[in-house]
């Protein structure tokens, strides 16, 4: 089984080769940092025309890398949402168009579905049902994943995503767009000790986050050393991300497995943290490759296969969802 994945709701522009045996056979990401760098964040419409310009020539390039024709496709699988709509719309008509002239099945896929999956592209071995912290730039949810199409919501963040806390912090110590890798480098020379930041509830009974009043704290305490504030911040998260998963592994006790996703998985110090947590709980690790974690159209590929498997999928006038819950 071979699936063409296109990926185009935020800021990577990508296309996708993933097999049955879980092979990427050929991809191709276009990130658009350059563009958006000057307004310190995503730009929706500087993002949907440069999905435009870019999304059918890395399609070409893929499938010439490999070999193939689109008859040689099981299928098209696309990112339908939730997503910056004007970026979700090329992806997923682009994927229509194919799908349509092809004559191949369209797999539209929810792309928090394919952050859930992308662990079991990466791992042969993991097996549902699993807990999935899945926290990227604009999300943050604690998920018991089921099975394919078949995900419980245990927790999610009451205001800010932790993706989105990083790119705010990085923007208030001035280190600039993407946030995230930037603080994580700036917090290699910093003390996680040395500014007191709060752990927005913990303790609480229930596993949600809050993030809004952390980055709100930082501002408030700016002005010294940068490094130690990056480090005392990115602290306050892996806190946070661990005392919630924790409380959440306690109401799943059917997890065979802890697995972390989306953009903030590629973060070392989280991953280590969380790592600890899953062998303090005795309980197995996976997180996937740093460059699984971040968006990427292997990741809707795989998503595609494995609804394609269980028999979903979706008609020519399925809908471009900005929400779309998972
Ligand atoms: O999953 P993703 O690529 O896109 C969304 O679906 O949101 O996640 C992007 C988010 C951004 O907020 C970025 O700052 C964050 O992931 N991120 C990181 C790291 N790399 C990316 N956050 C912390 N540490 C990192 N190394
Ligand atoms: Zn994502």
């Amino acid at each position: 089984m071979i699936v063409l994945g296109l990926e185009s709701s935020c800021d990577e522009t990508a296309a996708a080769l993933v097999d049955g045996n879980r092979t990427i056979l050929a991809q191709r990401i276009a990130g658009q940092e350059e563009a958006h760098r000057p307004y310190g964040g995503v730009v929706p419409e500087i993002a949907a025309r440069a999905h435009v310009d870019r999304l059918a020539p890395l399609v070409e390039d893929v499938m010439a890398e490999a070999g193939l024709g689109f008859g040689d496709l099981d299928a098209v699988a696309a990112t339908a949402g939730p997503g910056l709509i004007g970026g979700v719309m090329v992806g997923l008509v682009t994927g229509k168009a194919l799908a349509l002239a092809s004559g191949k099945p369209l797999v539209a896929v929810n792309h928090l579905e394919g952050h859930a999956l992308s662990a079991r592209l990466a791992d042969p071995g993991l097996e549902f049902p699993y807990l999935l912290l899945l926290t990227s730039g604009g999300h943050c949810q604690l998920l018991g994943v089921e099975g394919v199409g078949r995900y419980r919501r245990l927790a999610t963040t009451i205001d800010d995503a932790a993706g989105e806390a990083f790119d705010k912090v990085a923007k208030i110590l001035g280190l600039g767009f993407p946030g995230g890798p930037a603080v994580e480098r700036a917090a290699r020379d910093g003390n996680p000790k040395a500014v007191p930041l709060p752990r927005p509830l913990v303790g609480s009974g229930d596993s949600n986050f809050s993030f809004a009043g952390l980055k709100s704290a930082v501002l408030r305490a700016a002005g010294g050393s940068v490094p130690d504030l990056a480090a005392s911040f990115q602290q306050a998260v892996v806190d946070c991300l661990v005392d919630r998963t924790r409380i959440a592994l306690g109401r799943m006790p059917e997890a065979t497995r802890l697995v972390v996703a989306g953009g903030v998985a590629a973060n070392g110090a989280i991953r280590a943290a969380l790592q600890r947590l899953a062998d303090d709980s005795g309980i197995g690790f996976t997180a996937p490759p740093l460059a699984l974690c971040t968006d990427n159209a292997a990741m809707i590929a795989w998503a595609g296969i494995e609804r394609l498997r269980a028999g979903y999928t979706d008609a020519l006038d399925v809908p471009a969802r900005a929400r779309w819950p998972l």
